[in-house]
């Protein structure tokens, strides 16, 4: 169970260069349409090497920038990923400022690059504890990106699975009380439109690093079927050609959705 669940531990070097289709052995129609990852162990990482659990998110910034680019050499539709949970609020005021910061740089340094790479970026999370001046940032992000065709970066901030479902349940209650809904109308495809992720496939992928083989409350819903990929690696070692492995161990999974064969 351990090993079929577990990625090889990565010991190479991150390779920068080419991060296309061609040299993955899957084609077009295996690749996850959706990946989802779970950023973690920044602080072990940083731990290991006698640094600052600082030193250790900033390493993790760095790590995320390739992974963006990565995703969006390889042609995946949607990438999510976890930068932030509503229960995050809980750590020392220090390190949750400095997160914050981090985030907050780098949009500013990384928008042009992302936009210039055709990558449209969305937020997803509450919105409601963040600086008017971060709020700014993050909409000019989704604004000047709104019209970009490539991959679509979700960064969950202040995000957490079963907070999103309850403001989807009462959305969806309101149109209700409002007379503009009716019960029976709500179904799964209604329930999905009223999640933050809204438009998005549902996660086929799910990865999360540095070991722990939880989900954290991270897109429980649209992870129904998700295939489950965890790794020891710690996020800032984290490279390319190990997303690649992730995803040519993902095609080569049995997908029955319930049923007896892979076709639904
Ligand atoms: C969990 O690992 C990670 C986080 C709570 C923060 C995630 C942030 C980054 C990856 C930094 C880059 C993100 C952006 C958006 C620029 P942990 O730090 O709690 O690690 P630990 O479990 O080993 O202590």
């Amino acid at each position: 169970m351990w090993k079929r669940i577990f990625g090889k531990k990565n010991d190479t070097p991150d390779i920068d260069s080419d991060h296309s289709l061609s040299n993955l052995a899957l084609d077009r129609a295996s690749l996850p349409r959706h990946v989802a990852i779970v950023m973690d162990g920044n602080g072990r990482w940083a731990e290991g090497k006698g640094k600052s659990r600082s030193a250790g998110h900033e390493a993790g910034a760095r790590t995320l920038k390739r992974i963006v680019r990565a995703a969006s050499h390889i042609g995946i539709e949607v990438l999510t990923v976890y930068a932030f949970s509503t229960e995050n609020w809980k750590r020392p005021h220090r390190e949750v400022d400095f997160l914050l910061n981090l985030f907050d740089s780098f949009l500013e340094k990384e928008i042009t690059e992302m936009h210039e790479q055709n990558v449209r970026m969305s937020f997803i999370g509450r919105r409601d504890r963040f600086s008017d001046r971060f709020l700014a940032r993050m909409e000019d992000a989704e604004q000047r990106t709104a019209h970009n065709t490539g991959v679509h970066f979700n960064l969950a901030a202040n995000y957490g699975s079963q907070d999103e479902i309850v403001r989807a349940v009462r959305k969806l209650a309101t149109r209700a009380a409002e007379g503009e809904l009716c019960p029976e109308e709500i179904d799964e495809a209604l329930f999905s439109n009223a999640l933050d992720t809204a438009g998005d496939p549902p996660v086929d992928l799910f990865i999360r690093t540095s070991g722990d083989l939880r989900l954290s409350n991270f897109l429980l819903w649209q992870s129904a079927y998700a295939e489950l990929y965890f790794t020891e690696t710690h996020w800032p070692d984290f490279t390319p050609e190990e997303l690649k492995r992730a995803i040519e161990d993902f095609a080569g999974r049995s997908r029955r959705f319930g049923g007896l064969t892979t076709e639904e």
